[in-house]
């Protein structure tokens, strides 16, 4: 089984608490929730008083992903929100391994996400620090947007440094993420799937989440 992420960038923000259950009851393993700061990406969306009050109505996996400039002046407000796991943008970071240390200090996983036209050079000297490493398979920014075939090849690629270098390392992969793109991302190598438009747009939820999790790993 894959593990899924669903992003709440497309539920409906005047019901989150009723969309987050909906998730959950289907079998959703982790809860992705993306901050954007209209510097880094071109898009507003929600900081730590959300994730805090998340936090009080579930017990999923809250798996934050940063798309902010200067991540580490508000690490340390979504940790004390409750965020299990934050990722940083590798481009988003001058000095990137003080602000993964800065991360794992706090006791809170930490991933390191690339841009589509970010070579995965820039993981290699820290992977082995992290516990999650994103590909970004849209610019981000904004949901609903279409997948970028070449992730499936960085996905390949990153699979075999992972394996090579840092094994403890999960994969995951953000936009764009359907039934077929994810089955692609999957063979490829990804652990972790995330998906916003195709879970909460879909007109049923609970089985968009099962089709994603039912998605096999290689050699499964
Ligand atoms: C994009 C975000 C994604 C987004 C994915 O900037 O990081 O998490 O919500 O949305 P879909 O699945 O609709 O591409
Ligand atoms: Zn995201």
């Amino acid at each position: 089984m894959t593990l899924v992420a669903p992003s709440i960038l497309s539920a409906n923000f005047a019901h989150l608490a009723r969309d987050v259950k909906q998730v959950q009851d289907a079998g959703a393993d982790w809860l992705h929730i993306d901050v954007m700061d209209g510097h880094f990406v071109p898009n507003l969306t929600i900081g730590p008083p959300v994730v805090a009050d998340l936090r009080k109505v579930t017990g999923l996996f809250l798996d934050v992903h940063l798309m902010i400039a200067r991540p580490e002046n508000l690490i340390p407000a979504f940790h004390l929100a409750g965020a299990d796991l934050i990722t940083v943008h590798a481009e988003a970071c001058t000095h990137l391994h003080r602000t993964v240390r800065m991360i794992k200090e706090l006791g809170v996983k930490a991933g390191v996400a690339v841009n589509p036209a970010t070579p995965l050079s820039l993981l290699e000297f820290v992977l082995p620090e992290i516990d999650l490493a994103l590909v970004m398979s849209v610019n981000p920014g904004f949901g609903g947007q279409e997948f970028i075939t070449m992730a499936v090849e960085k996905i390949r690629r990153l699979r075999l440094m992972v394996s090579q270098q840092a094994p403890q390392v999960q994969i995951q992969v953000d936009g764009g993420i359907n039934a077929q793109t994810g089955r692609v991302c999957v063979e490829a190598g990804a652990d972790i799937l995330v998906a916003g438009s195709y879970i909460f747009k879909s007109p049923d939820v609970a089985q968009a989440v099962r089709t994603l999790k039912h998605i096999k790993k290689p050699g499964a």
